[in-house]
């Protein structure tokens, strides 16, 4: 285990572990971890912001949190994100418990993070009927922000080159699987369940109109003043300052800054400066025929 928050480059962990549940490859060590996370037990009351990895997690938990605390800047400074808000199934090497574990000590309403897609979402959140928010991106940016993330991050393998990424991102060879599936998973499952699905790119351009949104969902009221309040303290540029939100306070033995800042872009549209022609051709194809049939649209 490592010690957190010291940037003693100590001993680097091997990338985690990967358990395959349900056709799915998870970050999760063992049977019995998977089988106690999924055996927990939600509360009514609780709050669940769900993704695929590199989606807008961070920033839309920072939205919610502020919306929780009615734009009180220093509640939300109280602690790291990692603290401030369990993350279902997370188990990185910390000391420190920053997954299920953490949620059964806190008092509600609880915000909790995950990445699990729809179908293995532990089942007592559905029997509970909690409400979801759901946050989609669009896939190019998603891959580009994942294999910026594998560089920097000893949690996960060596990327390789960005092409060689490409062809595990779209067969669905990375930690949480298809991205295809997962958006598709959650945007049928929006039909059944309490789920607001949002998209990063209209977060991005229309803030304000995302934030009334999930206040409508929340059944919440809060005056302009903080709806302002709220955008700007969870604007990039600010966000990118503030050691509370921006995961700098991660040791360097989990999170190399010096290859690439945990906030990088937080730009739609930043994969065409990677792509190239022909990756951008034979990806192009690939999503047609896994997204062809589905109403789920994405801009970008
Ligand atoms: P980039 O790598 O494209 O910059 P997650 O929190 O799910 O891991 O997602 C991380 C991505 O969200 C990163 O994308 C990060 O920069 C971006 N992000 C974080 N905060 C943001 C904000 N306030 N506005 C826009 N993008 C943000």
């Amino acid at each position: 285990q490592v010690e957190e928050n010291t940037h003693t480059p100590a001993k680097k962990p091997p990338p985690m572990s990967i358990l395959e549940v349900g056709g799915v490859p998870l970050p999760i060590s063992s049977n019995e971890i998977w089988d106690k996370i999924s055996k927990f037990e939600a509360r009514p009351d609780d709050l669940i912001l769900a993704t695929y990895p590199k989606s807008g997690t961070t920033w839309m938990q920072e939205i919610l949190d502020m919306i929780q605390n009615e734009g009180d800047v220093e509640k939300c400074k109280r602690a790291i994100s990692l603290d401030r808000h369990p993350f279902i199934e997370l188990t990185f090497p910390f000391k420190k418990k920053y997954d299920f574990e953490m949620a059964l000590e806190m008092p509600s309403p609880r915000l909790l993070k995950t990445h699990l897609p729809s179908h293995l979402i532990p089942p007592s959140v559905w029997r509970q009927n909690c409400k979801i928010i759901y946050v989609a991106r669009n896939a190019k940016d998603c891959l580009v922000s994942y294999y910026h993330y594998h560089r920097m991050t000893t949690l996960l393998p060596d990327p390789k080159s960005l092409e060689e990424f490409c062809q595990k991102f779209m067969s669905g060879e990375v930690a949480y699987g298809s991205w295809y599936d997962h958006v598709k998973g959650w945007w049928a499952a929006k039909d059944k369940h309490q789920i607001l699905y949002l998209f990063y790119e209209d977060v991005k351009k229309n803030p304000k109109h995302e934030i009334h949104k999930v206040l409508e969902f929340l059944e919440k009221t809060l005056s302009e003043d903080v709806i302002n309040k709220i955008i700007h303290h969870t604007s990039f540029d600010v966000m990118k300052k503030n050691p509370m939100a921006n995961q700098s306070t991660v040791p360097s033995s989990i999170y190399d800054f010096t290859v690439s800042p945990f906030m990088r872009k937080g730009m739609p549209g930043d994969w065409k400066n990677h792509f190239t022609v022909a990756m951008n051709e034979s990806f192009d194809k690939h999503f047609e025929k896994k997204m062809g049939e589905t109403t789920l649209t994405f801009c970008v």
